[in-house]
């Protein structure tokens, strides 16, 4: 089943929308899309650019897994997406980078963050914004953006509004998010590594405040990176990390 779908126009942010309806102790699943932030959130602290048409969506989901399982609904958001931006963009367009950038034609388009919370009843929540650059991408960022606008297959003219791109992305994600509960996460970490390019080869992780460089060999059962270093050391960087 698809969980409601509130559709704000403005908001801070749909993650912090979604932490204070958690904390507030609501307890239903739910999305949470907004037609704009004023105060849009990424990874590493950085601001996330929100202007209109774009899709801004937190789903806030509560769960019995313990907090590293759990953290395996990355993957489940990276196909998730993949899927959205497959049904309008040019075929072989998508992709998915280590943990969970979904890139067309290589390039970033979406970014992911999940944040997370105990609930008094000692439930975990969990909210994973996903921004998906419909209509533009932003400019001056550290790494280059584009939009699925750029990438639109001959027979489509304009990409989805926001309204049914939120329900294109609640199907998509509700269908992921049932074969990981009925069958686990290896099914999931398959479908991923087909989509995903980059895992053998040279790459940077960047983990918070921490830059890692070095040569991917694969990735771990658990999706961690498994990346060698300079030194020779093999580290094991698991998507957690990645905030
Ligand atoms: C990244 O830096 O790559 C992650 C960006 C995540 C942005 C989305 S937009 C919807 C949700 N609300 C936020 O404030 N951030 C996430």
């Amino acid at each position: 089943m698809i969980p409601p779908i509130h559709l704000l126009d403005e908001i801070d942010s749909t993650n912090a929308e979604a932490r204070r309806r958690a904390e507030g102790g609501d307890a239903s699943s739910q999305w949470i899309v907004a037609r704009r932030q004023s105060a849009g959130r990424g990874r590493r602290g950085r601001e996330w650019n929100s202007d209109t048409g774009n899709l801004f969506a937190t789903l806030l989901t509560l769960t019995n897994k313990p907090a590293a399982e759990a953290a395996q609904i990355t993957f489940v958001a990276a196909l998730a997406v993949a899927d959205l931006l497959d049904a309008f963009a040019t075929p072989g367009a998508v992709s998915i980078k280590w943990p969970n950038d979904v890139m067309l034609d290589g390039v970033k388009s979406c970014g992911i963050l999940i944040e997370s919370g105990t609930q008094a009843s000692g439930a975990l929540w969990l909210a994973v914004g996903i921004g998906v650059n419909l209509a533009h991408a932003p400019e001056g960022t550290e790494r280059p953006a584009t939009s699925l606008a750029a990438h639109l297959r001959s027979d489509i003219a304009y990409p989805p509004a926001i309204d049914d791109a939120a329900t294109v992305l609640a199907e998509t994600f509700a269908v992921w998010q049932a074969r990981w509960e009925s069958l686990g996460f290896q099914p999931i970490l398959d479908a991923w590594t087909a989509r995903t390019r980059g895992l053998d080869g040279p790459c940077v992780a960047r983990l918070g405040h921490e830059t890692v460089e070095g040569t991917a060999e694969g990735v771990a059962p658990d999706g961690a990176l498994r990346l060698r270093t300079a030194d020779g050391a093999l580290r094991l960087i698991s998507a957690g990390d990645v905030f």
